[in-house]
């Protein structure tokens, strides 16, 4: 079509070993919001790379401005107006935001003289353009991950591109971030240019959207307008497998006996109010609400990494003092954090030693000597149990996936053998067959007596895999959902939100 910008055609491309793609081809239109998505190892970077001329291919041929490349340099990638941002930006880091926007395309003009008048003229016209302000003079290394993504498409623009094609830009960035750099996209989207974006998270793509191109193992799988897309079609298409798991079902029975955990009128002065539930073994309940609706902090209470001004903490009846994470570990309290990488794991650490590291104590034989093979024993079977993809409990925890990562750190504690299992935001940020797994395996542990307490944000995830949940909001319980089965996502949300307050019972 004579409107595409860009047209990929039938490519391959193989590294030793590794079919990464295997007769791709997509087309993208002017002014046009196209996502490419797949999930961990589909080929996403690798046919970004082709179409930026930095990876020959092994066949096909790519397309631009109706002109055909069999093996296109990157230089006349851009040239032709493509520009990629990839995931490590590509900045300078020592120089300022006006060079790092100006310098390339002096160099390719062959400018030999510039000025750092001149240099700064056209950074602040770029950012103009865009609607931003940043200092033109500060240094690239001290700005936020949000704002050298707003430097690199800025110089993108000033290279007069015409396609911008972002790798996975939202990674590393907050929520709010998002929202503006999807701004940002409407607004070039505006202009005529043409943008890629790539992600795995299915609710940007839903956000910004208009065609969708799916690629699986290295295969295209279709291309699809996203409007004719919902969760459940989009997972399926990345991961061929779908994961209608139907409610988790607590045996209410068990009501009978004694609650594992009670909570009773905790209280801290400017977090959380008069916290009152009580959580039985087999039980997974969810805790929803708002930033700043008090969850995580109520959490850290029973994990005493919080203090409290008021209220009883008992297990199995009896009152309890949790003053610290040992104490918590000892009572059978486990705490899984939202922000895993910095608190839950050591990724430099071998993934053995990430298991077995809160058990430690108690594997030191009498010569206070670590028992080595019992140890292994320990970390072997939480790999094994956990299907955590390792050839070897001694690789460094910071060459797995998301996935893997997390279930680390589940392992971490599961080893501690709790009774009672805090879990805060137990899926952020991994791809969606982990997550599958992960319920699963959450509810089996819940189905064989533990107590699970969910803290999340995705409405999806707490109705699938809950059999109660309390809704928070300013530091409060304001509700308690129990017929969880009768609950549909959109009301769950508008509970939520405040939307629609009066209709829960
Ligand atoms: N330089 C490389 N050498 C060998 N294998 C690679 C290289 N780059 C990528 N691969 C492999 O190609 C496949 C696709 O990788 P990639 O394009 O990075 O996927 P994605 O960006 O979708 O995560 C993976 O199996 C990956 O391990
Ligand atoms: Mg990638």
């Amino acid at each position: 079509m004579a409107d595409n910008v860009l047209e990929v055609k039938h490519i391959f491309k193989a590294y030793q070993g590794v079919q990464a793609l295997r007769d791709v081809s997509l087309s993208v239109g002017r002014g046009e919001v196209h996502c490419l998505v797949g999930e961990n190892g589909s080929g996403k970077s690798t046919l970004i790379k082709v179409i930026g001329g930095v990876v020959a291919p092994d066949r096909g041929e790519i397309v631009i401005g109706g002109r055909a490349h069999a093996r296109l340099q990157a230089i006349e990638a851009i040239r032709e107006g493509i520009q990629i941002i990839y995931q490590d930006l590509s900045l300078y880091p020592n120089l300022s935001v006006s060079e790092n926007i100006s310098l390339n395309q002096m160099i390719e003009k062959g400018v030999r003289l510039t000025t750092r008048k001149k240099m700064q003229a056209l950074a602040a016209k770029g950012l103009e353009e865009i609607g931003e302000t940043i200092d033109l003079d500060e240094r690239v290394e001290n700005l936020s991950i949000a704002r050298k993504q707003i430097v690199a498409i800025t110089r993108a623009l000033t290279q007069g591109a015409k396609l911008i094609i972002m790798d996975e830009p939202t990674t590393a960035i907050t929520r709010g971030e998002v929202e503006h750099l999807f701004s940002v996209i409407s607004g070039l989207k505006a202009r005529g240019i043409s943008i890629v974006f790539v992600s795995h998270k299915l609710s940007e793509v839903f956000e910004i959207a208009e065609s969708v191109t799916v690629l699986r193992d290295g295969n295209k799988v279709g291309d699809y307008p996203a409007a004719e897309l919902d969760d459940a079609k989009l997972t399926f298409l990345m991961t061929g497998q779908s994961f209608t798991s139907s409610p988790y079902r607590f045996d209410e029975t068990r009501r009978g006996e004694p609650p594992l955990l009670e909570v009773r009128g905790l209280t801290k002065t400017g977090q959380f109010t008069d916290i009152s539930f009580s959580l039985w073994p087999g039980e997974i309940l969810g805790i929803v609400g708002l930033v700043g609706s008090g969850r995580t902090e109520v959490a850290l209470t029973l994990f005493g990494l919080n203090s409290r001004d008021a209220g009883t903490i008992l297990m199995d009846g009896k009152p309890v003092d949790v003053k610290s994470p040992e104490e918590a570990a000892k009572l059978g309290i486990a705490y899984l954090p939202e922000d895993r990488l910095n608190q839950g794991l050591f990724v430099a650490r071998a993934i053995g030693d990430n298991i077995v590291v809160t058990i430690l104590k108690s594997l030191l034989s009498r010569l206070r000597l670590i028992d080595r093979p019992k140890r292994r024993e320990v970390e072997n079977r939480w790999i094994e149990r956990l299907k955590i993809k390792t050839p070897t409990a001694a690789a460094a925890a910071f060459g797995l996936s998301g996935g893997n990562q997390q279930r680390v750190v589940l392992a971490k504690w599961l080893a501690t053998e709790p009774r009672v299992f805090i879990l805060d935001g137990p899926t952020v940020g991994i791809d969606i067959s982990s997550k599958s797994n992960i319920h699963e395996i959450i509810r089996n542990l819940a189905e064989h007596g533990m107590a699970i307490v969910m803290i999340s944000d995705e409405i999806p995830e707490v109705l699938r895999n809950c059999n109660r949940i309390l809704v928070m909001r300013k530091g409060r319980i304001e509700r308690e959902i129990r017929n969880v089965h009768e609950m549909t996502e959109e009301r769950l949300f508008d509970v939520v939100t405040a939307r629609r307050p009066e209709e829960v019972q």
